[in-house]
C-alpha cells in the first residue's frame, strides 16, 4: 500500500502536500478529507469525553501523528473510502508505535488510534461527542473549553484540542463540505454537518479566545409529539389540541427563547399537515424533517466575500408566493420577512407557520410588531397589529425551565382588538406547582375551560370539533370542590 512499512528506524518520508506540512505539527487533521468520502464516526464511548488524558498522552500523540504525516500520502489516502482509510491508518500508527517504542497499555493505544484516525479523518476531537445521540448541543469555546447540553443542563466535557490552530482547521473542514469558508476575512459562518446538524462558527479576531463552534445535533430519531408527551412536555389533551391545530389549517406562530424547542415543536405539528398539501420551508439552514410527499426546501444564502449574492429570508418567502404554496413554513422569523409570512396568512395560505424568539405569547406579539416597523413600513402601529390578528390564529410557547426540562406553557388564540390593543385567549397553559428535593420542577397543564375556541369553526369544517371538545375538557383540571379552575389571560 502506500505507507511505509519498516520495522528498522522511524518511517521514512513519503511525499505529502505542502498544505499539510503548516499544519502538521499542530496535530491537526491535514488535508480536507476529499469531499466524497463520509464522515466516519467513531464507535460512542459514551464515558471517553469525560476523561481526561495527561500532558504526556497529547505529546505522544503529537509525536505519532508527526511521524504518521510523514509517512502517508494522502492523496491516495482520500481515494480510500472511510473504513480501508481507517483500517490503513491504524496500521501505520500500530507500526510507528512500535518502532518508536512507545509505552502504552493495549487500552490506551486504541485509546491514541482512534484519536489519530479521528483527526485525519473526521472532526478529531469532536468525533466521540457527535457519536452521542443524547446531547442536544456542543459548544467549542477555544481549543481548551468543551461544554455540552445533556438532557436540558450544559456540562463541561474533558475534551480538548491540540491549539487553536486544529480547532480552527475543524471548523474550516466542516464548512468546507457546504462549500463555505471562515478564516480571519470572514470570521463568521453558518454551516450544517453531512448528519445534518446545525453549526456555527465565530473565528477571531471576533472570537477573543480562540474559535468558538456551536453544533446543534441532529436527532436521529426526530422527536414527535408523542415522544414530548412523554417526556412530559405537554399533556395528552394538548398534543390533540395541538395535532388538530396543525390538521385545521390554523396559522401558528410558535414562540420561545433560545434553545427552548421551537424548531422540535414545528417539526412535530408539520406532522399534522395531510399527504395532499404542497408545503414550502424556508429556513437559515435547513432543520425541518417533514414527512410528506409535497415538499419544497429552501435554504437562505450568506452574501459571498465581496459581499455579493446574499438571499434573505425575506427574498425566499417573496418568491415563495410565487410557486403555488398551499402552506408556507418559515424557520425562524426575525427580520422584515415577518410581514411577507404576514401577509402570506392572509391571503389564502392558511395553515403558515414559524417560529420567533420571544418568552411569552404576548411578546411574541410585540416582536411581530418591532419587525415589521423596523422593515421601513410607515403604517400606524393600530394598522400592524390588525394585521398580525387577522393573519395569526395561535400562539404556542415553548420553554426550557430552570431545571432544564422543556415545556409546552401556552396554547394561546389570538382573539381580535380591543381598542389599540390585541387581545389573547389562552386555551391550555403549564404552571408550577412546586419543586421536589432535586430541584425538579413539579407542575401540571391545565385547560382554562374555554369550550369554544375561535378556531371551532375550522374544526367542524374538517369534523374535528368532537376530538377538540373533548380535549378541551379532559384538558381542565377541577379544583377539591369538583369545579373548573379560574381562567387565566395572556
Ligand atoms: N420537549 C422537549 N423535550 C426534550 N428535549 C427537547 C424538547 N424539545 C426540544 N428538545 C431538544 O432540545 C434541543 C433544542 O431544540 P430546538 O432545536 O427545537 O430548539 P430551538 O428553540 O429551535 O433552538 P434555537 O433557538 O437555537 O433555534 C434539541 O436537541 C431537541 O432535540
Ligand atoms: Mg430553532
Amino acid at each position: 500500500m502506500f505507507g511505509r512499512r519498516s520495522t528498522e528506524g522511524a518511517p521514512q518520508p513519503r511525499r505529502i502536500a505542502p498544505q499539510n506540512q503548516a499544519v502538521a505539527n499542530t496535530g491537526a487533521a491535514a488535508q480536507p478529507r476529499a469531499a466524497e468520502a463520509p464522515a466516519p464516526r467513531t464507535i460512542p464511548e459514551v464515558s471517553e469525553p469525560q476523561r481526561r488524558h495527561s500532558e504526556e498522552y497529547y505529546d505522544v500523540k503529537t509525536t505519532v501523528f508527526n511521524a504518521l504525516i510523514d509517512t502517508i500520502d494522502l492523496t491516495q489516502l482520500a481515494k480510500l473510502d472511510a473504513a480501508a482509510a481507517r483500517e490503513e491508518i491504524r496500521d501505520i500508527v500500530s507500526e510507528i508505535i512500535q518502532v518508536k517504542n512507545v509505552v502504552m497499555s493495549i487500552a490506551e493505544q486504541e485509546e491514541l488510534l482512534e484519536d489519530i484516525c479521528n483527526d485525519v479523518l473526521g472532526y478529531g476531537p469532536l468525533e466521540p461527542l457527535l457519536a452521542r445521540d443524547d446531547i442536544a448541543d456542543i459548544m467549542v469555546n477555544g481549543a481548551a473549553t468543551t461544554f455540552i447540553e445533556v438532557g436540558g443542563k450544559v456540562q463541561k466535557t474533558a475534551v480538548r484540542f491540540a491549539d487553536n490552530q486544529q480547532l480552527m482547521n475543524i471548523c474550516q473542514r466542516i464548512v468546507s463540505q457546504v462549500g463555505r469558508r471562515v478564516d480571519e476575512s470572514s470570521p463568521i459562518c453558518d454551516a450544517r454537518l453531512p448528519d445534518g446538524s446545525r453549526v456555527n462558527v465565530i473565528a477571531p479576531p471576533l472570537a477573543i479566545d480562540g474559535p468558538a463552534l456551536t453544533i446543534r445535533k441532529f436527532k436521529k430519531d426526530r422527536l414527535r409529539l408523542d415522544n414530548l408527551v412523554k417526556f412530559g412536555s405537554i399533556t395528552p389533551a394538548g398534543k390533540t389540541i395541538l395535532e388538530i391545530i396543525g390538521r385545521v389549517r390554523c396559522n401558528v406562530l410558535i414562540s420561545g427563547g433560545t434553545g427552548s424547542g421551537k424548531t422540535t415543536l414545528l417539526n412535530c405539528m408539520t406532522g399534522c399537515v395531510d399527504h395532499d398539501e404542497r408545503i414550502i420551508t424556508c429556513e437559515d439552514s435547513a432543520e425541518l424533517q417533514l414527512q410528506q410527499p409535497h415538499v419544497v426546501r429552501l435554504e437562505t444564502r450568506p452574501p459571498n466575500l465581496e459581499g455579493e449574492g446574499e438571499i434573505t429570508m425575506r427574498d425566499l418567502v417573496k418568491n415563495c408566493l410565487r410557486m403555488r404554496p398551499e402552506r408556507i413554513i418559515v424557520g425562524e422569523v426575525r427580520g422584515p420577512e415577518a410581514f411577507d409570512l404576514l401577509q402570506a396568512m392572509n391571503t389564502g395560505h392558511d395553515g403558515s407557520m414559524g417560529t420567533l424568539h420571544a418568552n411569552s405569547p404576548r411578546e411574541a406579539i410585540s416582536r411581530l410588531e418591532s419587525m415589521i416597523m423596523m422593515g421601513g413600513y410607515a403604517l400606524p402601529v393600530k394598522t400592524i397589529r390588525e394585521m398580525i390578528c387577522g393573519s395569526i390564529d395561535v400562539i404556542v410557547q415553548a420553554s426550557r425551565l430552570r431545571d432544564g426540562s422543556r415545556k409546552i406553557t401556552h396554547i394561546t388564540e389570538v382573539l381580535g382588538m380591543e381598542e389599540e390593543t390585541v387581545t389573547l385567549q389562552n386555551l391550555l397553559v403549564y404552571e408550577v406547582t412546586g419543586e421536589d428535593a432535586n430541584g425538579k420542577l413539579i407542575g401540571r397543564h391545565r385547560s382554562t375551560g374555554i369550550a369554544r375556541p375561535r378556531f371551532w369553526d375550522r374544526a367542524e369544517y374538517y369534523k374535528e370539533e368532537g376530538r377538540l371538545a373533548a380535549a378541551l375538557a379532559s384538558a381542565e383540571v377541577l379544583d377539591s370542590n369538583g369545579n373548573p379552575l379560574g381562567e387565566s389571560h395572556g
